[in-house]
């Protein structure tokens, strides 16, 4: 069977290309490298010794769309196209809102017309309210989000469910990321953002490379073990393991479900921090600065509900995280720029 894969040239995309190819499956690849670069996809066939098809181009250009669907015979799609930056969704909303959802509903619209109703969505946890008891389930309140991106995230999820509630023959599964990190523990493919990192993990790795001076620590005062944020740290291998447990459940399943992609457990930054500095043999410089307008305390998931029905958990343990992370920022000082 072919996937078509949304957004595959990026971080997860490309991991999840790797697993899709070394499980069996096709992959056809539709994006605009709006914030990626096609040498991931070189490198995602090098490394799997197959290949995949590429389509460079925008999920809003119905044309395209068409064109793919009728050249590829496609059985499921993973949608991971958009803008991820949340400080960049608050400055240009509207950017947001037209790439994030305008992408979903031409997408949809195309599906809907050849009649393949199977699609897998890349949700993330900050679609969860701030007010919620940890773990987090996927029965916990969601809404109130505090920026565009996480509100693309929010109207997507009513779209395709709404969508599913109608029409008894799609297919749609919602996946709730939790903080992904980690790269192929090959090296040949991982993280690369455009600009200063907004994220915890690359941001490390650039300051280990030296591309940036020190790790500034947003906060230590909040209600933690050691003053500073805790979130749910996933190896970004891992995550793309659960697309491609999503891909099997899908075929199987009509209706819309929701799942954590979480391991369950919360570190802090200082955790983090130490954790790369003992899997890597390096002394991390970091200071402690203000808050940074938006975190929250702790957030972490519950993710029973992946294991007992998506038969996935998450195997890859916090070094495996840090020694990958840094073995590819290690491999590749300027990204895929060289
Ligand atoms: P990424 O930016 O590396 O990948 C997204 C890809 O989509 C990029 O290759 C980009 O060029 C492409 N793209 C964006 N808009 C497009 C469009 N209109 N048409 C075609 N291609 C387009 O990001 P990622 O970290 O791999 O995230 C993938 C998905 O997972 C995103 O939807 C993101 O919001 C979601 N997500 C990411 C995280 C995270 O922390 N990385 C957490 C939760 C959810
Ligand atoms: C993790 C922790 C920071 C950078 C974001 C999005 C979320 C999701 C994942 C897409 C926090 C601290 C960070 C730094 C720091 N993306 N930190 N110094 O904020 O949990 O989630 O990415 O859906 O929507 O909001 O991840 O990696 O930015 O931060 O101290 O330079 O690290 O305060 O406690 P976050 P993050």
């Amino acid at each position: 069977m072919n996937v078509l894969v949304t957004g595959g040239a990026g971080y997860i995309g490309s991991h999840t290309c790797v697993e899709l190819l070394e499980s069996g499956y096709g992959v056809v690849v539709i994006d605009n490298l709006c914030n990626s670069n096609a040498e991931s996809l070189n490198r995602v066939q090098k490394l799997t010794g197959k290949t995949l098809k590429f389509y460079e181009g925008d999920v809003r250009d119905v044309a395209l769309l068409r064109k793919i669907f009728a050249e590829n015979e496609i059985g499921c799609v993973i949608h991971f196209a958009g803008l991820k930056a949340v400080g960049e969704s608050v400055a240009i909303p509207w950017k947001y809102y037209d790439n994030n959802l305008n992408s979903t509903l031409v997408l949809t619209k195309v599906m809907e017309e050849v009649g393949m109703k199977n699609i897998i969505f890349s949700s993330s946890a900050t679609v969860y309210t701030a007010d919620n008891e940890m773990p987090l389930r996927e029965t916990s309140r969601t809404g109130n989000c505090t920026n565009p991106y996480g509100w693309t995230k929010y109207m997507t999820e009513q779209i395709l469910s709404g969508m599913a509630f109608a029409d008894k023959e799609w297919g749609i599964v919602l996946l709730r990321y939790f903080n992904p990190i980690g790269a192929h523990e090959s090296g040949d493919i991982g993280e690369d953002p455009r600009g200063i990192p907004n994220n915890l993990m690359p941001y490390i790795t650039q300051v280990a490379v030296g591309r940036r001076e020190f790790l500034s620590v947003y906060g230590n005062d909040y209600d933690t073990h050691d003053g500073t944020g805790v979130r749910d740290y996933i190896h970004v291998v891992d995550l793309a393991k659960g697309h491609v447990a999503a891909v099997k459940y899908v075929a199987e399943h009509k209706g819309c479900e929701v799942f954590n992609l979480g391991t369950g457990t919360g570190y802090s930054v200082l955790h983090m921090v130490k954790a790369f500095n003992e899997a890597n043999g390096l002394e991390l410089p970091y200071k402690i600065v203000d808050r940074r307008p938006g975190d929250i305390a702790t957030c972490y998931a519950d993710p029973a509900k992946s294991a007992e029905v998506l038969g996935w958990k998450a195997e890859k343990n916090l070094m495996d995280m840090c020694r990958d992370s840094w073995n590819w920022q290690r491999k590749n000082p300027a990204g895929y720029g060289k």
